[in-house]
């Protein structure tokens, strides 16, 4: 009984002091200065919310003229003092939405705030010019879908897929077209704050893997592996501290996806580690601390046959509970 009781106080103790790990990794990498005082990659992550808030106001029918003036002096005082690379695509990007913000104004008599930002636009301009890269908004079609059946039954058919064909060569240009797919996937603010880690030798995927509890029986013979993980430095303040976590899930199954349908056959492997062995993993492969490692995938071209857990699923409706008011 007292054996009990100690061993669930030295749990929740260890608990609490893993909270305490994650917490000051978040607390140091994460964007939780006030937002005048942010620089670097933390400022491109503002710059990239600021403006896709902006994106998303040009792209409702009825706006209102001078939306978002908050947004965009804040985003305009970032953009004139930002420090990294000004050829960055959402730097860019920014740069082209805010050129439509101020052009649907052009016709209209504005305020004298307005007046104020248009003119430190004129200034950005001359210092970034023309851009051909996309930004503000797109038109989309109404998708026709001839092929839904088949598509639903060729999805049906993808499962994990953990004995792989260990002659297939696989090289980095299939990982870019895996990504050209996966990139697809939605992600709050389009930040996409991800970086996908690679490795394509067997041997150093099998060392890697001794890391990870759940890839015993298969770990000599993996040729693709990739870690995915997100980039804390994105994150804003409290509200975002889970964040991290869902872009990465997010991005796994638009990666497991995407492997599929590039003809790789694919497996998460989970990363429930303590923090101490979260460190251990990062310092041995040299990851840095700010990223947050969501799971790893192991992929390549899958055998002829094979067998594969049966992992069923439950019932649809019992995964649903309506919302009561
Ligand atoms: C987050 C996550 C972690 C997983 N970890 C492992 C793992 O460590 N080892 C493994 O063999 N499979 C792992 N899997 C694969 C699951 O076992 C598999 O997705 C599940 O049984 C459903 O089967 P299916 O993918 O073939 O449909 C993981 C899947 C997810 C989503």
């Amino acid at each position: 009984m007292i054996i009990n009781r100690l061993k669930y106080i030295k749990k929740s103790l260890v608990l609490f002091l893993s909270y305490m790990k994650d917490y000051r990794v978040y607390q140091n990498a994460s964007l939780i200065k006030k937002h005048e005082d942010v620089e670097g990659v933390h400022s491109l992550g503002l710059i990239i919310r600021l403006y896709h808030t902006i994106e998303k106001g040009l792209s409702v029918k009825e706006r209102r003229y001078e939306f978002s003036m908050d947004h965009i002096e804040l985003l305009q005082k970032k953009m004139m003092t930002y420090c990294g690379d000004k050829n960055e695509p959402h730097f860019l990007s920014a740069f082209k939405t805010l050129g439509i913000y101020f052009s649907i104004h052009e016709k209209i008599e504005c305020s004298k705030r307005f007046n104020a930002q248009a003119r430190i636009f004129e200034n950005l301009k001359k210092k970034y010019g023309k851009t051909e890269i996309g930004g503000g908004t797109k038109s989309v079609k109404k998708v026709e879908y001839p092929n839904r059946i088949e598509t639903i039954e060729i999805l049906k058919k993808r499962h994990s897929i953990r004995d792989y064909d260990g002659e297939f060569l696989i090289d980095k240009q299939d990982i870019i077209r895996v990504i050209d797919l996966a990139k697809l996937c939605p992600s709050a603010c389009n930040r996409h704050a991800i970086k996908i880690f690679y490795s394509l030798d067997k041997h150093k995927n099998s060392e890697i893997l001794k890391y990870q509890n759940g890839s015993r029986t298969f770990r000599d013979n993996v040729p693709g592996l990739l870690i995915v993980a997100s980039d804390l430095r994105y994150q804003e303040g409290v509200e975002e501290r889970n964040l991290g976590y869902i872009e990465g899930g997010i991005w796994l199954m638009s990666l497991v996806n995407s492997l599929y349908l590039n003809g790789f056959g694919s497996c998460v492997l989970n990363w429930c580690v303590s923090p101490s062995h979260d460190q251990d993993f990062k310092t041995a492969f040299g990851i840095p601390e700010y990223y947050q490692i969501s799971a790893l995938i192991s992929f390549g071209k899958q055998t002829e046959d094979q067998k594969v857990p049966y992992s069923i699923r439950c019932k649809s409706e019992d995964f649903i509970e309506k919302v009561e008011l």
